[in-house]
């Protein structure tokens, strides 16, 4: 028995709904057939966003989506992508995959799909190999209302009113595809830049976001915040308000062998969820750094590319990152989103990548065919942490694994109370052999110890009622064009009163999200 502790009325702080945000690049087939088909395609959509892929990013409630880039915004040029489509620059995306890209997707499609999805924005600016005016023009053109040569120009091209831009990096990865930068210098740099990136509406600050480290890089940290962190206590604002962390789970030691994404052995499975607990330690160790100079907690930690990492699947183009998503991706993203849900006192935004067809998708498309993997139903059944408060929470773990240096925990957690009072608990269970029975005690809540099984509220005459859902399968289990819902959550009712709170059984390999009313 394992013994899960909720202190429900021990509030900690918001869980931003951000943390559940996704990035698309220009990248494969995540923006051309994954998100955007055109049009005059035969495939079913509006102005030009595919209906089925956008009906169910709508299902998980997408709250921010990161675009162009990635490794590609950096070779962005804003200009290229607006205007009559005909006149668009056709030119390769040399980074991906060598194919043509005809800018047919631009900024005026992306806040379209924004639209759509009825999502935050996040623009991604080029710093590697644009300019400063270039940058500060992309801002005047989105979001300027007045007259000006940026304003007319997006008049002209069919969009009078500006759109809001929520969040702006400035630059991508500056480390290494966005200029090869030394952190000394990207911080400079960054500081003029981000000079241009002006905030044209009374009412609404753009969140500029800084590039930060790759992975384990603390030094890089460290440099960017001493000389970008500036804000004392009386400032309104800074010069950021996001410092930006990229980290994958590659299974595999090498580059060129990563490990496939459906054939793997246990090993290999404790392998890949150990390389994502690792997330545990950056988001500490980086956020240590922050606290030195930020203590207040004014600035984010924003985890804007994180995600599995496999070979890509056999037959593919493998500058297009296509992988399928297994039942240990499931277990990678409950993982992950526990662990930001935990510190989400300091995480303030996640973006996973990317979104369809690229690592670890939500989505997955063949032509006109759509799969939801397991990590999109991880998505779905986390939701409701979106903007909720994370309560003090924390459960008896043991180490699990194959070998002491593939350890993991078996269990991980986080729980949340939102607006309607509702308490979700979301609980992962990494071992591939064990079922555990989870002893779930809920203090500082009237209702906690009414709970009874899911579904028999009236019978027990109007006390609280517990809802459950599962996802469970085998490691390698996954969804495919032939068994679309191969891998499914589906209600989970086997929930026990007790006298302090509840108590059920989490069976090896699986999620299970409750909300308790
Ligand atoms: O997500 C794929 C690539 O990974 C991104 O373009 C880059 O930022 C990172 O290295």
């Amino acid at each position: 028995m394992a013994k899960l502790m909720i202190h429900a009325d021990h509030v900690l702080n918001k869980i931003d709904k951000e943390i559940y945000g996704h990035f698309s690049e220009h990248l494969g087939r995540c923006i051309y057939e994954g998100l955007y088909v055109g049009e005059d395609s035969p495939i079913e959509n509006v102005n030009g966003m595919r209906t089925d892929v956008v009906e169910a990013l709508k299902e998980i409630r997408v709250p921010v989506l990161r675009w162009p880039g990635g490794c590609f915004a950096d070779e962005y040029h804003w200009k290229d992508g607006i205007g009559p489509k005909e006149n668009r620059k056709k030119m390769i995306n040399t980074h991906w995959g060598g194919v043509v890209e005809d800018n047919s997707f631009g900024t005026h499609e992306y806040f379209e799909l924004c639209r759509q999805l009825g999502c935050e924005t996040y623009v991604n600016g080029n710093v590697g190999s644009g300019t400063v005016r270039e940058m500060s023009e992309w801002v005047e053109y989105m979001t300027f209302d007045g007259v000006s040569p940026m304003a007319d120009e997006r008049a002209k091209n069919g969009h009078e009113a500006s759109w809001r831009v929520n969040y702006f990096g400035v630059g991508n990865e500056n480390w290494g595809c966005g200029g090869n930068m030394n952190p000394d210098f990207y911080a400079n740099e960054y500081r003029r830049y981000q000079t241009y990136v002006r905030d044209y509406h009374q009412d609404h600050k753009i969140q500029k976001i800084c590039c930060g480290p790759n992975v384990d890089d603390y030094e890089w940290t460290r440099e960017v915040l001493k000389t970008c962190f500036t804000r004392s206590q009386e400032e309104q604002h800074g010069f950021m308000d996001g410092l930006s962390l990229h980290y994958y789970t590659v299974p595999g030691e090498e580059w060129n062998h990563k490990g496939s994404a459906t054939v793997f052995d246990e090993k290999e499975y404790y392998k890949t969820l150990h390389k994502a607990y690792f997330m545990e330690e950056l988001v500490q160790k980086h956020g240590a750094i922050m606290d030195e100079f930020d203590p207040q907690k004014k600035i984010g930690l924003m985890v804007d590319e994180w995600g599995t990492w496999y070979d890509v699947e056999p037959g593919t183009n493998p500058g297009f990152l296509y992988q399928q998503n297994t039942m240990r991706d499931a277990l990678v993203a409950a993982l992950t989103l526990n662990i930001f849900n935990k510190h989400s006192d300091r995480v303030r935004m996640a973006n996973i990548a990317q979104m369809v067809n690229v690592l670890q998708a939500v989505i997955l498309t063949d032509g006109a065919q759509m799969i939801k993997t397991p990590t999109w139903h991880v998505f779905r059944m986390y939701r409701d942490h979106q903007d909720a408060q994370l309560v003090e929470s924390s459960i008896e773990a043991a180490p699990i694994g194959l070998e002491t240096e593939n350890y993991v925990p078996n269990l991980t957690e986080s729980v949340s109370v939102d607006q309607d009072g509702v308490l979700h608990i979301t609980v992962a269970n990494l071992s591939l052999e064990e079922a555990y029975e989870i002893d779930a005690e809920i203090q500082g809540r009237a209702s906690g110890s009414s709970a009874v099984n899911a579904g028999t509220a009236a019978e027990k005459g109007g006390c609280a009622a517990v809802t459950g859902e599962i996802l469970t399968g085998t490691m390698a289990a996954m969804n495919t064009f032939e068994a679309p819902e191969a891998v499914k959550a589906i209600t989970f009712n086997d929930v026990k009163r007790t006298e302090n709170g509840l108590c059920f059984t989490i069976p090896a390999c699986s999620v299970i999200h409750l909300a308790v009313r």
